[in-house]
């Protein structure tokens, strides 16, 4: 089997790049581990910046996003009992952000790979890139019990943190940027009405509590949980009267509960690969960078690789210019950075740790109340909220 770009992993970072070359012209095959339900089934991110919505609309896969998707021009923080309504919108110049499910942006995008008949193998086992120091680089992988092999030009690991393509760079040509926090996030889906039109990020002394929608009758609500916490531990009664008692009382009273669609439990992770690049291998998206969910940026992130990634791809094979390819990772880095500084920033801001108990308290209390008081604050939340420029 051949093709021009070997792509590993069919999430959202796969997805777009291999459609975006699709539309210049460019062949490429996708490699799944999972199978096309399981990729769909998962329940992940739900704000969308500007810059991803770009994106999906270049692909030609913005038709239900533009439909269903509900535009945000503000969000909330919320310390004990005090509220305080971020004006995104007013405070970067008219820049809103989206609310739409990563399981509807990734339905939405598998649909357009079939629309043009793009070529997605799922159930791709043993999965493994070779001669990447070369320039005729392929993939060998098990499908259905046969072993096979894929020769393209360039192999990019679209894989996730857990894929394999960073784990094949050597070690000493990879530098790993990382911290694990002391916690995790339990997620719920609910077939109920949203308890705010906007979402609400609140800080509570018993720990965080995010609320945010998926739709008119449609809720996802997540509470801080230990890192190692079992979802099952916590029945839907536990789940909501916590959720109750970290909220703002006016907030709480409006809580309509029900029964869990979904419970998960996602742990809490900085981390960065550097380089993004090691010969004809690239990384994408989360098998490179992982930033802690308060902030709402990962699945940006992997848009913004995407972007760069495949301008610097067709550079390559419409002119012959290599030069994109050869700043993807500094360009991309360069961003990835001030998303982690800024998600660290949130997750330090509205998390309870452990060792924090006196000083780190007074710490965040004092921050909350700036952001009250300043604009400039509120103005450079809002900006990073919103998305910083590609
Ligand atoms: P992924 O979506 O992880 O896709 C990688 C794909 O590669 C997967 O389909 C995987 O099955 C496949 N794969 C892995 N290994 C192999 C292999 N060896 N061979 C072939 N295929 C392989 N972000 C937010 O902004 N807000 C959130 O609330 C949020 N919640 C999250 C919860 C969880 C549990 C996780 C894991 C992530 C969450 N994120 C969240 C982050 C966001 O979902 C990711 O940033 C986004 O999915 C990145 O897309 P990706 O395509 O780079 O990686
Ligand atoms: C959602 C997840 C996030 O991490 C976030 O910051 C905002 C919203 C969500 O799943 O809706």
């Amino acid at each position: 089997m051949q093709t021009q770009v070997g792509i590993i992993g069919g999430g959202p970072s796969g997805l777009l790049l291999s459609q975006l070359l699709h539309l210049a012209g460019i062949s490429s095959v996708m490699l799944e581990r999972r199978s096309r339900a399981y990729v769909l089934g998962r329940i992940r991110a739900g704000v969308l910046e500007q810059g991803f919505q770009d994106l999906m609309r270049r692909a030609g896969a913005a038709q239900r996003m533009e439909r269903d998707g509900q535009v945000h021009g503000g969000v909330n923080i919320a310390y004990q009992e005090d509220r305080l309504r971020i004006d995104l919108e007013g405070l970067t110049g008219g820049k809103t952000v989206m609310v739409y499910g990563q399981t509807e942006v990734t339905r939405d995008l598998y649909a357009a790979r079939d629309a043009l008949d793009g070529v997605v193998i799922d159930e791709a086992e043993q999965v493994m890139p070779h001669g990447l120091e070369g320039d005729r680089p392929y993939l060998t992988f098990v499908k259905d019990g046969a072993a096979e092999r894929l020769d393209c030009d360039f192999v990019i690991g679209c894989d996730g943190f857990h894929g394999v393509s960073r784990s094949v760079i050597p070690a000493d040509r990879l530098q790993s940027f990382e911290r694990v926090y002391p916690f995790g996030w339990l997620g719920v889906l609910s077939a109920t009405p949203p308890v705010n039109e906007e979402l609400i990020y609140a800080r509570h002394d018993l720990g965080f509590a995010l609320c945010s929608l998926r739709g008119p009758q449609l809720s996802r609500y997540y509470l801080q949980c230990r890192a190692d916490e079992n979802p099952d531990n916590w029945s839907d009664e536990r789940f909501w009267a916590r959720l109750k008692t970290q909220l703002p009382a006016e907030v709480a009273a409006r809580l309509v509960t029900g029964p869990a669609l979904e419970k998960s439990v996602a742990p809490l992770r900085s981390f960065v690969a550097e380089p993004m690049r090691w010969g004809r291998l690239f990384l994408a998206g989360d098998a490179a960078h992982i930033v802690p969910p308060t902030g709402a940026k990962g699945l940006n992130l992997a848009a913004s690789d995407i972007h760069y990634l495949s301008s610097a791809l067709i550079d390559w094979y419409k002119r012959g210019d290599s030069a994109g390819l050869d700043s993807y990772s500094a360009r991309a880095l360069a961003r990835i950075w001030k998303a982690e500084r800024f998600s660290w920033w949130m997750t330090a801001l509205l998390h309870r740790f452990p060792e924090n108990e006196g000083f780190g308290n007074r710490i965040q209390r004092a921050e909350f109340d700036y952001l009250m008081s300043s604009k400039a604050a509120q103005t450079a939340l809002a900006e990073n909220y919103v998305g910083l420029p590609y």
